[in-house]
């Protein structure tokens, strides 16, 4: 089905229809300097026939779309962070009621990623899990929630240049301690997308909703 491209519900976003109604939608989020175009081959290759729900980010860093703002690589900006994080739960919102979807599975890459545990720790009942690639927490968040359960892999880089092992560890930790059903795995890649991240989030999917 051709994807229809909306500028509505606050957010520019591409709506992929399911063609397979039961298996969960994704929530697509791209990383910096991306757009809503940017994972949909990721979406459809992942989790064939899923609806596809992707917003692009609203900040611009020199021309650079991101869905929060930051003051340099690795420090967030972190009053932005939470008031974008609120603007995108509530864009999922109505994204689910005007086009009739279950709760979504976060996919975010990066920048994506990164706003997408933000959604997990302050809005969690926005998703219903979430793929997190090459995520960073470059701080100690001062409460976690509940995520009893919750369902999440975070597929990271061993040689990410972006993101520092520890901030990688320190995001997997708070989600352990958070109670989410972790699966953390350090891949022998950059910070690019890889084959493997692809391989490993679609049988992750094909798991969590067979
Ligand atoms: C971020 O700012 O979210 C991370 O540094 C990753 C990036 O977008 O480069």
């Amino acid at each position: 089905m051709t994807p229809i491209e909306r500028d509505d519900l606050g957010f520019v976003h591409r709506f992929v229809p399911a063609e397979t109604p039961d298996r969960t939608p994704l929530l697509l989020l791209h990383g910096t300097g991306g757009n809503e175009n940017d994972l949909i081959p990721l979406g459809l290759q992942s989790s064939p026939g899923a609806a596809l729900l992707s917003p692009r980010g609203k900040v611009s860093e020199n021309g650079a779309t991101r869905f929060f703002r930051r003051r340099a690589e690795g420090v967030f900006d972190l009053e932005d962070l939470k008031e974008r994080t609120e603007e995108l739960a509530d864009f999922v919102g109505a994204a689910r009621s005007k086009y009739e979807l279950e709760k979504p599975i976060a996919v975010g890459f990066s920048n994506g990623a990164n706003i997408a545990w933000s959604l997990l720790f302050n809005r969690p009942e926005t998703l219903k899990g979430a793929i997190l690639i090459r995520a960073m927490l470059p701080f100690d968040p001062p409460s976690l929630p509940d995520l009893g359960g919750f369902p999440v892999l975070m597929l990271s880089g061993a040689a990410d240049p972006i993101v520092p092992a520890e901030m990688r560890d320190r995001l997997a930790d708070a989600l352990t301690r958070a109670g989410a059903d972790l699966r953390y795995e350090v891949l022998p890649a950059s910070h690019q997308l890889t084959r493997q991240d692809l391989a490993l989030a679609a049988d992750w999917l094909t798991r969590l909703q067979p």
